[in-house]
């Protein structure tokens, strides 16, 4: 969407996938969908480094509305979670420097069955606007999947013509493709922002390796609609939850880089263990997933459980450009498993050679010296289930 905003993969924390639909603040009082969580989560993103690491949209997902609109049909906060309501809470948001985002469904309710926006639709856009919100994402359960063509870009000029600059989040082609259908990548790029490809992650290294794998299965039909304003999203983070280990959450971090992904965390900020955070807030690896140019990269082989993921970057060289590249090993047998991949092999030609630097051996900035050349392999050790990410900066000529 050509509307000056996600010009690099939209950064930020959203509350579904950590804190789901719990709505007892009574018996849940810290983790219920309400004014505390969010504040909480603004505060932790300003004092704990988030913030400064590139992370900026507070998103509110599902269960925040009241089970009614009000009698003149608007949209309402839950009045007992959100007592001063959500401009209060945006204003909040804004005072540190952060943005609000907010969630709705394009149907007749949201998928926990709270009021959808259908024969709303201006209506909603413009209480979005006056709330002061940054970011929808839009979801589609309820809603006709043949009408979603038409009514999701609909709303996106209701949204539009609010005058507010607002992050345009679509989940139609993830329902699109669960229903078989063929999508409409150019209607995307051209109506939103990002948009929701395909199943829900859930807090599980299997869940995480089943979207990996689809997304490489269908690469080279998705990779081409990914750029600046218009991004595929393979849902949340869930690194500092339950479900993966430091190495999967390792995988994680580098494949989404890699993906040009939305860098969307729902962790509990408050409990996240510290070499957890320092994946989330990893500024080589951030960089990457922010490069300017946004060119979505893509699985490039597989071999004995090996995948080598890889994403050209800035700066470009002489025509070649620089590289990031994941080593993801499925492996489960045991000892790092070491792997050479010839640079060649995996589209990395500058004959002047590349600066080679281990992103996840963070205690130097400068890359280190180790330089290679086209013809010499990229020698990585996998932990089991985990990841070795490099980056390989363009050179200009041949340091030898
Ligand atoms: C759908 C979406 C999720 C989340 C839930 C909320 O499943 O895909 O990301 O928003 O709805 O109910």
């Amino acid at each position: 969407l050509n509307n000056g905003l996600a010009l690099t993969p939209p950064m930020g924390w959203m509350s579904w996938q950590r804190f789901r639909c719990i709505i007892d603040c009574d018996q849940f009082p810290d983790e219920c969908i309400s004014e505390k969580l969010f504040k909480t989560a603004v505060d932790y993103m300003v004092n704990d480094g988030y913030k400064d690491a590139g992370y900026e949209y507070v998103i509110i997902d599902d269960c925040w509305l009241e089970k009614n609109r009000t009698t003149d049909g608007k949209l309402q906060a839950d009045k007992k979670r959100f007592p001063n309501g959500m401009k209060h809470l945006s204003d909040y948001v804004h005072s540190k420097g952060l943005k609000f985002g907010i969630y709705e469904d394009y149907g007749n309710k949201t998928c926990e069955g709270y009021p959808g926006i259908l024969g709303h639709m201006k209506e909603d856009a413009e209480t979005f606007a006056s709330w002061g919100v940054d970011y929808v994402k839009l979801d589609g359960c309820y809603s006709d999947i043949w009408d979603m063509e038409t009514g999701y870009p609909e709303f996106g000029k209701y949204l539009n013509n609010t005058g507010r600059p607002i992050v345009y989040s679509c989940s139609w082609p993830a329902y699109q493709e669960y229903a078989g259908m063929k999508i409409n990548f150019q209607l995307l790029v051209n109506y939103c922002n990002l948009w929701r490809n395909y199943n829900d992650i859930q807090d599980s290294y299997s869940s995480l390796t089943d979207i990996m794998d689809y997304f490489a299965m269908k690469q080279d039909y998705w990779q081409q609609y990914a750029g600046p304003g218009h991004w595929n999203d393979p849902d949340m983070l869930i690194i500092g939850n339950f479900g993966l280990s430091y190495e999967q959450s390792k995988a994680q971090m580098a494949v989404w880089a890699i993906l040009a992904a939305p860098l969307l965390m729902s962790m509990d900020f408050r409990t996240i263990q510290p070499e957890y955070k320092a994946i989330l807030q990893n500024k080589n690896i951030i960089a990457v997933n922010q490069d300017k140019l946004g060119i979505q990269g893509r699985r490039v082989f597989k071999d004995k459980d090996i995948d080598i993921w890889a994403r050209p970057t800035e700066p470009i060289v002489n025509g070649y450009h620089s590289f990031a590249i994941a080593f993801i090993s499925r492996r489960s047998d045991g000892a790092p498993y070491k792997y050479n991949a010839t640079l060649k092999h995996i589209g990395l030609f500058n004959p002047a050679g590349y600066q080679i630097k281990d992103m996840y051996l963070n205690d130097v900035d400068e890359f280190k010296m180790t330089i290679l050349y086209p013809e010499l392999p990229l020698v990585a050790r996998i932990p089991p289930t985990g990841c070795v990410f490099f980056r390989a900066k363009s050179l200009a000529h041949t340091e030898l």
